[in-house]
């Protein structure tokens, strides 16, 4: 299939085949990193711009490092040292990128929906590399690189989302790739971390970690966000710890070769013990690493893109 979209917005705007085709260009582009010379010059003569107003370090780093791969020029843009303290809109900050002729804008934003406003008022193509509690399409994308890469197709397979799900961009997006890619998706959390409505996107729900890891080939743990009022849920962290956090005891008694994945930055002895997230289930630096080609894969798709 031809990918036709100057945007990547979010997982809920794509069918299977776009998913697929993101998916199998990614797992193409995997070979440049193993080259001595890691580059190829597919976006040469474009302009890239990591536009963030959130802190990251995965994600403006291997959007950084993918398009230059792709031979792309790179500019960053944090808005606390841009004009954005000065009072500047998104909407203006955009048109300026624009008129500075950039290709590509990839922007991280604290409100939901940032990235669909960007993409409406820009001729050029916007990346939402994570915008509220909304969604993280590239997230979700390496999430499922990296389980292909290790469990083969992901029709079929049982995969456990724990932790903040309320607040979280990363659940929503797996969710929407994961059921159309025909997995079956059980989100755990307390009561009042799981979002009113959440079953009408066809997953299961449990409030027992128990219970959600006994069939699951794969356990993707999620950070405690307590920036974003995860306090509310669970003043005591080590309470959240004991009833949700990931520990060996509990590996113990899952599927053997269970997965262990967690979007990053980890919150040790909170959501994942240690002896976990540098164990032998965990895939948490493959997935870092399968960041780069997914969004080699998404830089090279949205340029071809007319909108
Ligand atoms: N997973 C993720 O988005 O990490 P960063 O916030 O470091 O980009």
């Amino acid at each position: 299939m031809l990918w036709t979209r100057k945007d990547l917005l979010g997982l809920e705007y794509l069918n299977r085949e776009e998913i697929e085709l993101i998916l199998d260009t990614a797992s193409s582009f995997k070979e440049v990193s193993t080259r001595e010379i890691k580059k190829v010059p597919a976006l040469r003569g474009k302009t890239a711009v990591n536009l963030f107003y959130e802190p990251s370090t995965r994600t403006r780093v291997s959007f950084e490092v993918a398009a230059k791969r792709l031979s792309a020029d790179v500019i960053n843009i944090a808005a606390e040292t841009s004009s954005v303290r000065k009072g500047e809109t998104l909407i203006d900050t955009g048109k300026n990128i624009q008129a500075l002729k950039a290709d590509i804008v990839i922007i991280r934003h604290n409100c939901s929906g940032a990235a669909n406003m960007l993409a409406r008022a820009l001729d050029i193509s916007v990346v939402n590399a994570g915008d509220g509690w909304h969604e993280h399409p590239t997230q979700a994308l390496l999430d499922m690189l990296t389980l292909q890469e290790k469990l083969g197709s992901i029709r079929g397979l049982h995969v456990t989302i724990v932790g903040d799900i309320a607040h979280s961009r990363v659940a929503r997006s797996n969710i929407w790739g994961l059921t159309k890619l025909g997995a079956q998706v059980t989100v755990c959390a307390p009561e009042i971390l799981i979002p009113a409505g959440i079953e009408k996107m066809g997953v299961n729900i449990s409030n027992n970690i128990d219970q959600a890891l006994k069939n699951a080939d794969a356990v993707n743990v999620l950070r405690m966000q307590f920036e974003r009022d995860a306090n509310a849920a669970f003043p005591e962290q080590l309470e959240y710890f004991k009833k949700f956090g990931i520990t060996s005891e509990r590996l113990a008694k899952a599927k053997k070769n269970i997965i262990v994945m967690h979007p990053g930055p980890i919150n040790r002895g909170i959501e994942v013990s240690s002896e976990v997230a540098d164990g032998e289930n965990s895939v948490i630096l493959e997935q870092v690493t399968n960041g780069i080609a997914v969004r080699m894969a998404v830089l090279f798709l949205v340029s071809q893109g007319k909108g």
